[in-house]
């Protein structure tokens, strides 16, 4: 995938582990001074809960700089072809340079050509509307982090997303 001459996107890769690591480290921290996104990423990848065709790194002359993870999610306790959007993060350095939004158009666009049916996410509330998420009560879709405005979902087909309760995969709990 290229978006423009400087951005690749693909797949990670096992030699891409440790600055992804870097990356989610420097960027959660700045953000939230949160750690614990390392060691999700670590245990999505040890238990092979990655859905890794969405599961992008954005590269720039061959370093990353950002990156994507989608897992799939159950609903109402059954797979449903539902994913969970995270974490993603772009180096501190290149923020706010559209790589962020390279990277989640990219996976959503892959997911709803494999036939995905949903995304959901806990985010910046005011971030994911331009991707086309909302607030996931207004579709009656509940989680195990609240109901507010960054509890989001966005559906990957024509219909609306079904309501329910999702849960993210064993690496979160
Ligand atoms: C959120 C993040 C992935 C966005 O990546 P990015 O490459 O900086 O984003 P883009 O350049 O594509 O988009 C920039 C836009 O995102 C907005 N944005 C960035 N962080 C935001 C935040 N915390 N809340 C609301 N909007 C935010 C910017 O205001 C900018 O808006 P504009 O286009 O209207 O000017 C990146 O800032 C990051 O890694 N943050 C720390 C980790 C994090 O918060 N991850 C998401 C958890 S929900």
């Amino acid at each position: 995938m290229q978006n423009d001459l400087s951005l690749q996107l693909r797949p990670e890769q096992p030699s891409d582990c440790a600055a992804i690591d870097e990356i989610v480290r420097s960027a959660f921290w700045l953000e939230f001074a949160s750690t614990s996104e390392v060691p999700l990423v670590q245990t999505l990848r040890e238990r092979d809960e990655l859905v890794r065709e969405l599961t992008l790194v954005a590269l720039e002359d061959n370093v990353v700089v950002g990156y994507i993870a989608m897992s799939e999610v159950t609903r109402d306790g059954a797979s449903a072809r539902g994913l969970g959007l995270a974490p993603v993060a772009v180096d501190p350095q290149r923020q706010g340079a559209g790589i962020g939004s390279a990277l989640i158009e990219a996976s959503l666009a892959i997911a709803v050509r494999a036939g995905w049916q949903f995304v959901v996410l806990l985010g910046h509330a005011e971030y994911y509307p331009r991707f086309g998420f909302v607030p996931a009560r207004e579709h009656g879709v509940t989680g195990d982090y609240g109901d507010g405005d960054g509890w989001m979902v966005r559906a990957l087909t024509d219909e609306p997303p079904s309501p329910g309760h999702v849960r993210y995969c064993s690496a979160f709990q």
